[in-house]
């Protein structure tokens, strides 16, 4: 059987990073996509020669051309602009809506029957435009943001109750921006809620508080001590759990953008939710009861969500 074929559109920092795990964990061969000439080309072959260091076998192929793209089983998008410190993700919008359009008619001619993720920011709008440029079934394009943000919340948990990360799980739910919403309710140590470890003294309200404002503002906290980019050791091990969950069908359980047609009463726009990812692309959205103050927060990132969208509409008239 041929391995698997997964298209990095977009080789920076994100994207050189998936490549090594990509070949790590043998998912498959890689074809590196940037516009930077040589750029890909030269981390597919760094990579290439750490292979028999490291004993796995894969291709790496870099390329400028988007012919290499072709038949692609997993498209990763990281293509466009990350943040220099005091932007918000917001702010790359004009630049990497412009970049969208190009990757999506890309895909669309070359990897047509691709499970494409996509990581570029502003996420919930890109890839809303993302999956219209492309023309790929909704549930075969989906946006990678919950599995960051619920990785960070559980590494922030762990070190405050002192156990396992593997131990903790984190829910995180709404856009990946400043008003996304970790929900406490559903997060727990091994199975034993957030609310109960409060009332078990190991935390208090106030520590976990802070700990989801932490979480909130995890992105930037990376951004303030770069300086030059953005985060993308965890971004790009949290692609990596949704490709391999839809490679290896293991219709794993994880938060991701999902294209949204009415759950949680919204319609035509990707929000972070929980979802199953299997052979099927997104093959279930989950839908949980939301208490008031749950469904305020969720309101509140949707809207702010949906801010993006009209201003992506605005510069991309063909994009409803
Ligand atoms: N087509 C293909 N590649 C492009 C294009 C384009 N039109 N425009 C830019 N690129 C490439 C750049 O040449 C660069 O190599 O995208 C790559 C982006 O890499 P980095 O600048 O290193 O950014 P990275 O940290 O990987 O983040 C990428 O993911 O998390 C988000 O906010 C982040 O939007 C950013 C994206």
């Amino acid at each position: 059987m041929a391995r698997n074929k997964i298209a990095l559109i977009g080789s920076g920092m994100i994207g050189g990073t998936l490549a090594h795990m990509i070949g790590l964990k043998e998912l498959g061969d890689v074809v590196l996509f940037d516009i930077a000439d040589g750029i890909p080309q030269g981390k597919g072959l760094d990579i290439a020669e750490s292979a028999p260091v490291d004993g796995f076998d894969a291709k790496y192929v870099g390329a400028n051309s988007y012919e290499a793209i072709k038949g692609a089983d997993v498209c990763i998008v990281t293509a466009g602009v990350p943040r220099k410190p005091g932007m918000s993700r917001d702010d790359l919008l004009g630049i990497n809506l412009k970049v969208m359009e190009q990757v999506g008619a890309g895909i669309k001619k070359y990897a047509p029957d691709a499970f494409v993720i996509c990581i570029t920011n502003p996420l919930d709008a890109m890839v809303w435009a993302l999956q219209q440029f492309s023309g790929l079934p909704k549930n075969k394009v989906c946006g990678m943001a919950g599995v960051l943000d619920s990785a960070r919340f559980r590494h922030f948990l762990a070190e405050e109750f002192d156990v396992s990360v593997e131990d903790v799980t984190g829910f995180v739910l709404g856009g990946h921006g400043d008003t996304m919403v970790p929900l406490t309710r559903y997060s727990t140590v091994a199975g034993i809620p957030l609310p109960d470890l409060v009332k078990m003294g190991w935390t208090t309200k106030e520590k976990l508080d802070a700990i989801v404002q932490r979480t909130r503002d995890g992105g930037a906290e990376i951004v303030g001590l770069l300086k030059t980019g953005s985060a993308y050791y965890a971004p790009a091990s949290s692609a990596i759990a949704m490709a391999e969950s839809y490679l290896k069908d293991k219709k794993r359980v994880l938060p991701c953008a999902a294209h949204l047609n009415g759950q949680y009463g919204v319609k035509n726009m990707y929000v972070g939710v929980p979802t199953v990812i299997g052979a099927g692309g997104v093959e279930r959205i989950i839908e949980i009861d939301l208490n008031k103050t749950e469904q305020k927060m969720f309101d509140k990132s949707v809207a702010s969500v949906a801010g993006l969208c009209e201003a992506c509409a605005n510069i991309a008239p063909n994009l409803k």
